[in-house]
């Protein structure tokens, strides 16, 4: 079974989808890491993250990079958002998630593009949404709880501004597929959402 989980940043997507990979004993993967990876790669060397050949250029990453908490930052997901927009770079990256998907056992991949592009005949498409508020006020939880400075309203800003990008770019827009169960998590606690996904995935199969 494939399971396709995408959604916005700070949605609650890559929570889900770890627990449903948890839930049916099967192997997960982070997309927006792999597209966080050629970020970090980028400003590493120096390259400007919005040209098309610095960024193809920085999908050969090597692989323990992956493991580098800095991929994690805020800073390094807008220069994802940047570099995602660059179709040499999707296709790149495509055949890595496409093998993933297609392990025998199947697989649980989270992304903006999984139910669209890398996996559209995924038995199981989320759609994991939240208000940009709901976002933001996570978002801010959890930076302040690892003990960094940070405003409210520039979290909310760089929300925006990251979703403007991924739902409006002309490769692989972040969109719902079709089929997909919409998630919206904004009211939900973390249990209640997993079991929401849990109930959705076995409607679906
Ligand atoms: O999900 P995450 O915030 O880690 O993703 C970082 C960025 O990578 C997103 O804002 C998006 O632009 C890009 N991305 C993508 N396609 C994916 C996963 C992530 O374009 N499947």
């Amino acid at each position: 079974m494939i399971i396709a989980v995408d959604g916005p940043t700070a949605s609650g997507k890559g929570t889900v989808a770890r627990a449903l990979a948890r839930h049916y004993g099967l192997p997960h993967l982070d997309t927006g890491l792999l597209y966080r990876a050629v970020g970090y790669q980028v400003a590493r060397l120096g390259g400007d993250p919005d040209e098309a050949g610095t960024a193809l250029a920085a999908t050969r990453f090597p692989d323990d990079l992956l493991a580098d908490p800095e991929l994690r930052s805020e800073a390094t997901g807008g220069l994802a958002s940047r570099v995602s927009v660059h179709p040499a770079v999707r296709q790149a990256l495509y055949e890595r998630q496409r093998a993933f998907a297609l392990q025998p056992g199947g697989a649980v991949l989270d992304g903006r593009d999984i139910g669209t592009v890398i996996a559209p005949e995924a038995e199981a498409k989320l759609f994991v949404t939240a208000s940009v508020a709901a976002r933001a006020a996570r978002r801010f939880r959890e930076m302040r709880e690892s003990g960094r400075e940070v405003e409210l309203a520039d979290i909310m800003a760089d929300l925006a501004a990251r979703d403007e990008r991924d739902r409006n770019r002309a490769e692989a827009p972040l969109r719902e597929a079709e089929g997909a169960h919409v998630l919206d998590t904004s009211e939900m606690t973390v249990d209640e959402a997993i079991a929401a996904a849990i109930a959705a995935v076995e409607h679906a199969r």
